[in-house]
């Protein structure tokens, strides 16, 4: 069983525990995919590019150098920290930097009539997101029960935490954790609440699965409240049908995710727009979606879980 922190620690003053290495890591990430990503999209100088979730620019950085049109690119993210990093890398030569949810920005790019020839978005968080213990991502780093995004955002993990009803909270760690225990899980932090460290979360929820498992019993649960926090799946879902929209004829899109929830969506709505009709708005171009080799998971072990898929117009 995993132990991480005592419940008696919960009323304790939250500390960071943070360290040089993670300070590092703060502005740091590395781009999956990043070859697979040039090969699919294929930006030809003079094209324009939006980037729907830009983060830390790895990807744009590449994607520019191939269009040479960087007076042509929308940047997007929902993060202040990268739009701050974005702001510095790019806004220079004159790319259009977006802080605000990717849904709120394709309604306004559409209303103004905009049009890409290369659309990429690099789904979820960043990894510093993941290693910034005062972001509430980690599991394993005590910090505040946060997991937002976008920090202007009012709700944070521990409203869901600590006030929603044990069959709300139930619902959410069934259907975004996918956790067969979800209901133990509720019953327990119900129980136990309120809470207001991850790790003190974590201890909780790890008491519904005793036993050894590789992975941490809670990173189920955290997936399941960084997906309600951010409302991950409701924005993909109304999002996409916009993404085909404002590409051009002939333009290409292609989507990052990293679970099988976001997945499934995508394969859906593609399927769906890019079937085999005649008519089919969309071609795929991807029949399977595109995974990483080992190579580059030992080298960036958050690749694991990557999948992409693209269509053209
Ligand atoms: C995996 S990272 C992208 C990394 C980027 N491709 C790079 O190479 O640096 C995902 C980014 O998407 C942002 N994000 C996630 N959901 C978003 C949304 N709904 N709207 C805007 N940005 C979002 C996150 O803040 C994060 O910075």
């Amino acid at each position: 069983m995993f132990r991480t922190k005592s419940p008696k620690n919960k009323n304790a003053k939250i500390k960071t525990n943070m360290n040089k290495h993670q300070d590092q890591s703060n502005t740091h990430h590395v781009p999956v995919l990043l070859e697979q990503v040039l090969t699919i999209l294929d930006p030809q100088e003079g094209d324009s590019y939006l980037d729907l979730t830009a983060g830390y620019g790895g990807h744009a950085e590449r994607i520019l150098e191939r269009t040479k049109s960087p007076r042509q690119a929308v940047l997007v993210d929902r993060d202040d920290k990268a739009i701050a990093v974005l702001t510095g890398k790019f806004a220079e030569q004159g790319v259009q930097i977006i802080h605000e949810d990717f849904l709120s920005a394709s309604r306004e790019l559409i209303a103004s009539e905009r049009q890409f020839d290369v659309i990429l978005a690099d789904l979820g968080v960043s990894s510093p997101h993941l290693n910034s213990a005062e972001r509430g991502f980690a599991i394993s780093q005590t910090g505040p029960l946060d997991m937002r995004m976008d920090q202007t955002q009012k709700l944070v993990a521990a409203d869901i935490v600590n006030s929603y009803t044990e069959a709300q909270l139930a619902d959410i760690i069934q259907r975004y954790g996918e956790d067969p225990k979800a209901r133990k899980i509720a019953h327990l932090i119900v129980q136990d609440r309120p809470f207001a460290t991850t790790t003190e979360l974590a201890y909780i929820v790890a008491r519904a699965w005793p036993g050894h498992s590789k992975v941490h019993p809670a990173t189920r649960t955290f997936q399941a409240l960084r997906i309600a926090v951010n409302d991950e799946l409701g924005l993909l879902e109304k999002s996409l049908p916009l993404w085909t929209q404002l590409l051009k004829p002939g333009g290409r899109l292609a989507v990052i995710s990293f679970h099988s929830l976001e997945d499934r969506i995508v394969k859906q709505t593609f399927g769906e727009l890019a079937g085999d009709r005649y008519d089919a708005e969309l071609r795929l171009l991807t029949k399977h979606p595109v995974v990483a080799s080992e190579q580059e998971i030992v080298f960036n072990p958050r690749a694991r879980s990557a999948k992409l898929r693209a269509v053209a117009k």
